[in-house]
């Protein structure tokens, strides 16, 4: 068995991990950190664990959980996390970071976008973007990965095969992204309250949301051209999912089963990417570690639109892929 350890246990991605590593043969969950008072049972903070998971909530060092675990999934905030990983690292346990710390590959970047100076510039560029179905070989063995994020996940699964063809213009990329209301983690806030959000709609951080940068870097990283995307967020009025529609600009004149069959042949064999031929729905993928994708030729601009859920393909889901991958272990078990 390999032991695993959850920081930011209270959140809404620790506990969807902390119920498919649950039912994982080959992982048992051995510590679960909080800044609660009081080292509560994790129950009273997660109702849905009650009689499947009797472990206290405990404010551990980072040192006692990397000595505790071989593998720390970290479900902390931004800066949170990098402040605490060097020191799991440390103690010799590996590590699926959920935050956006070790995404980008400079600190400058960082920086830009994060609006503070990282607190680990030394491992930035040298870990892992944990897309098992675009970076399988390096995720194998890894000690330390950057589970990428929800939106992110969402316009690099169909847009990576795409630009890595050549045949696509990289310069005006527009990413047109719903996300249900869980992505903004449990924390209360005046835009997630639920009068604020339920039966409305909203745009929100309009060319400067953070996955931005993160989108671009896998761009470049598959089309070895710099590129340009215009990402715009939107809140919608649902728990979980993510629906993308993108629309990319072929060099020259494609076809809908041209497109198709670069999606396809990008991800033939993957488990957990469906390249589907009808318009596909965040319902499709919800509580499940699918991304659908599908693509339609309009007015000569190539439309590509995917979904998967926030929690699992976006988040935990992913986690526990990379998991696998890194402990050599079926990409799939445990998952759904
Ligand atoms: N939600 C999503 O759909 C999603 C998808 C992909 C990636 N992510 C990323 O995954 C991470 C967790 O997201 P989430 O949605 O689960 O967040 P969340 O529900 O807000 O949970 C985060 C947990 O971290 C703990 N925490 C908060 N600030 C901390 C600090 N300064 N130091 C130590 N612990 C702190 C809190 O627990 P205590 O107060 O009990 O200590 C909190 O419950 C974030 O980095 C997020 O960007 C989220």
């Amino acid at each position: 068995m390999i032991k695993v350890a959850i920081l930011g246990a209270s959140g809404y991605t620790a506990v969807e991990a902390i119920k498919i590593l649950l039912r994982h043969p080959e992982a048992k969950i051995v510590a679960v950190t909080s800044r609660q008072e009081g080292s509560p049972p994790i129950s009273t903070v997660h109702p849905s664990l009650v009689g499947r998971l009797e472990l206290p909530l405990e404010d551990l060092s980072p040192e006692e959980v990397g000595t505790r675990a071989d593998c720390v999934f970290s479900c902390l905030p931004h800066c949170a996390s990098a402040e605490l990983i060097p020191q799991v690292l440390a103690a010799g346990a590996k590590v699926i970071d959920f935050s956006a710390d070790y995404r980008l590959d400079d600190a400058a970047t960082y920086l830009e976008w994060y609006g503070h100076e990282h607190p680990d510039t030394g491992r930035l560029g040298t870990t892992v973007y944990g897309l098992p179905e675009l970076f399988r070989k390096q995720i194998s063995g890894a000690t330390l990965v950057a589970n990428p994020g929800c939106y992110a996940t969402s316009a690099i699964v169909p847009l990576a095969p795409l630009v890595k063809s050549g045949l696509f213009e990289t310069e005006d990329i527009i990413i047109d992204s719903k996300s249900g209301v869980s992505g903004a983690g449990r924390s209360p806030k005046l835009m997630t309250h639920f009068p604020e959000c339920n039966e409305s709609m909203s745009a929100y951080n309009v060319g400067r949301h953070r996955h931005t940068p993160e989108i671009e870097q896998m761009i470049r990283r598959h089309a070895g051209a710099r590129p340009q995307v215009i990402f715009t967020p939107q809140l919608a009025p649902m728990d979980r999912g993510i629906l993308s529609t993108i629309y990319i600009k072929p060099k020259g004149k494609v076809a809908e089963e041209d497109v198709m069959a670069i999606l396809r042949q990008a991800y033939t064999g993957e488990r957990f990417i469906r390249i589907v031929d009808h318009l596909p729905a965040t319902k499709d993928t919800v509580d499940t570690n699918f991304c659908d994708v599908t693509a339609r030729v309009v007015s000569g601009r190539v439309l590509l639109i995917s979904c998967l859920d926030n929690l699992v393909k976006g988040a935990a889901g992913a986690a526990v892929q990379n998991f696998n991958c890194v402990f050599g272990l079926p990409e799939s078990l445990g998952l759904l």
